[in-house]
């Protein structure tokens, strides 16, 4: 018998339960009496409290459009993870205890960048791992692509397509502000979708200035309704050179909590038209997932169980080049991926007329 178990872990997004649907179909297809599979609750801290239930196959029949995760997550911060956790014991040799207790042969992780460390750890001390990336941030190393990034960039481009009808009405100047975490995939994505007339991406630090004469030289050729769509981690280029502790002290010091907020001060009064902003927030991680989402998450899973199958540990099940692949943990654990202010999705943004901030 093979004990598999599976845990979702860190933010949420669209398509794990796609990626389990997938994962475990494949396993049962192929190995219908030889599987045990159990749901490890809230991601890792179910695992460090042994919070966990033996799975049938029914539970995952219809769950392939479904959002959100059916075993529930939680952020279990990768520096923390050697903090003791009870009776002396470490969160980390928690995790190994329970794997151990559940006889599991292997455990499945479905998670970001974070997750992704603390899943390296695991293998470094000898647990047989396969991870799946999940992400609307799409900043995981060493994937094309990472499952629930497809399907925030359609609930984004929704969210902003209706935000432009009305600022055309009003021939107002609206800022957006999307998530994304320290990369811009998710906000150049949807801005390009959306026609949007600046895109502020982290990867940028962006030139105040530039926005503001991007601006107004639009409104002067009667552009109506002006959509500026940035991304949570944006900084300016000043900010950009100030250490982290400053750059905190700085936005507490002006009370300003998004950076949505911070670029609605810095253009008050230098815009011929009303500015207003808008945080899109968690949405962008809720609801179905899109069908290519579906699609992408079903592969990744199948072929995660096909690794598990021919006993391949230690691998992360990654889309490249429109394959799906193997990448070996460690290669995948402390990297991010991140744009290249070379990118050619850059330059055609600029040649699109885009502004972005540079
Ligand atoms: O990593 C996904 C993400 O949605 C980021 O884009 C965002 O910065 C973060 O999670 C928000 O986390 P939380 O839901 O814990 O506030």
């Amino acid at each position: 018998m093979m004990k598999v178990g599976i845990l979702t872990s860190g933010g949420d997004c669209q398509s794990l339960n796609a990626a389990m649907y997938g994962m475990v179909r494949g396993l049962y297809q192929n190995a219908k009496d030889k599987i045990e599979i159990y749901g490890i609750k809230e991601g890792y801290t179910g695992l460090i409290e042994g919070k966990y239930e033996k799975m049938k196959e029914t539970d995952f029949e219809h769950i392939l459009k479904q959002g959100g995760t059916i075993l529930g997550s939680s952020r279990q911060p990768f520096k923390k993870i050697n903090d003791v956790y009870k009776n002396g014991k470490t969160k980390i040799q928690c995790m190994i205890e329970n794997y151990k207790k559940m006889e599991l042969n292997c455990l499945v992780v479905l998670g970001g960048n974070g997750s992704h460390k603390t899943a390296n750890l695991l293998r470094e001390k000898g647990l047989n791992i396969i991870t799946l990336p999940k992400t609307i941030d799409n900043d995981i190393y060493g994937t094309d692509m990472t499952f629930g990034f497809s399907s925030a960039i359609d609930r984004a481009t929704e969210y902003m397509d209706n935000l432009k009808s009305t600022a055309v009405s009003h021939n107002r100047v609206f800022i957006v502000e999307v998530m994304g975490n320290k990369t811009g995939w998710l906000t150049l994505n949807a801005g390009i979708a959306t026609g949007a007339d600046v895109i502020l991406i982290p990867e940028i630090p962006y030139d105040v200035k530039k926005v503001k004469e991007h601006i107004n030289k639009k409104l002067r050729e009667n552009r109506k309704g002006i959509l500026v769509a940035v991304a949570e981690g944006i900084l300016t280029l000043e900010e950009s050179k100030l250490s982290k502790k400053d750059f905190k002290e700085k936005r507490a010091r002006e009370e300003i909590s998004d950076s949505a907020q911070n670029l609605e001060k810095q253009l008050r009064g230098q815009i011929e038209f009303e500015v207003r902003m808008s945080v899109i927030g968690h949405i962008q991680r809720g609801g179905n997932p899109s069908a290519y989402d579906r699609i992408l998450a079903s592969r990744l899973g199948v072929e995660g169980a096909e690794l598990i199958l021919k006993k391949q540990f230690g691998y992360m099940v990654a889309i490249q080049d429109g394959k799906i692949k193997k990448c070996p943990l460690q290669d995948v654990a402390g990297r991010k991926k991140i744009i290249n202010t070379e990118d050619e999705i850059l330059r055609q943004a600029e040649m699109l007329g885009i502004c972005l901030g540079r």
